[in-house]
């Protein structure tokens, strides 16, 4: 099998995986992030395209948040040992996987590749902007959070257990997440995106409050 056939294989087994999913992390937040992907490879011209795209793909597979049972690493390494992708590549994207996550990562440093800096800015520029937003208001109606409660104080979540367990409003995760992530983007090109949406949801917060505080 050609790599192009193996990656064509990975959307079909991610696309089965995520069918059950939450709607803001199903296959289409898959197929933006792999899309995201691609277009700051092309522009950054750096790093191994066929370990970015299956990164890519692969990414939410296991993630604690929609599937806490599957230890995604292990499925993941079984599946491309099928496909006879190379041990070396596997142990690639086994650790992008360990490595992607905002919450895994809080307050840690480690060492880094090209190829996780891309896919990481690839799923961080999907949780900012227009798509953010939606995924936020997504995320939190499933949880049945309030969309906004200016009675409780913002609150910064310092640990991932805090984070995790979070039943804050909505507002309040733009201040818990959201508008850190602009910070946090590795690549000049996931940069240059992220300052745009970043502006958008600052520009939807100013309007949120201006609605909410309409004077009779
Ligand atoms: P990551 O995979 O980077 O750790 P998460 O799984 O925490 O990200 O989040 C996935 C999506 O759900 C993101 O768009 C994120 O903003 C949203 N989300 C996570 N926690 C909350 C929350 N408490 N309220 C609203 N949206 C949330
Ligand atoms: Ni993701």
């Amino acid at each position: 099998m050609n790599n192009s056939e193996i990656v064509d294989r990975v959307v079909e087994f991610v696309k089965e995986y995520m069918a059950d999913k939450e709607a803001g992390h199903n296959w289409w937040h898959i197929e933006r992030v792999w899309k995201n992907a691609k277009y700051i490879f092309n522009k950054e011209q750096r790093g191994d395209i066929f370990l970015i795209e299956l990164a890519a793909l692969l990414h939410d597979i296991g993630d604690d948040k929609i599937d806490p049972e599957t230890d995604g690493p292990e499925l993941v390494g079984a599946f491309l040992s099928e496909l006879k992708v190379g041990n070396r590549q596997i142990s690639d994207i086994k650790e992008i996987m360990a490595k992607i996550s905002f919450r895994d990562n809080m307050g840690q440093s480690y060492s880094r590749t090209i190829e996780l800096d891309i896919v990481q800015d690839a799923d961080r520029l999907d949780a900012i902007g227009a798509i953010g937003i939606a995924r936020a208001f997504a995320y939190g109606g499933s949880r049945g959070n309030e969309i906004y409660n200016p009675d409780r104080p913002y609150k910064n979540y310092l640990s991932k257990e805090e984070y995790q367990v979070s039943d804050s409003s909505t507002i309040n995760h733009f201040y818990e997440k959201l508008l850190l992530l602009k910070d946090k983007i590795n690549t000049d090109t996931g940069k240059q995106l992220a300052e745009e949406r970043h502006m958008y949801m600052e520009e939807f917060l100013k309007r949120f409050y201006g609605e909410w505080e309409i004077k009779g």
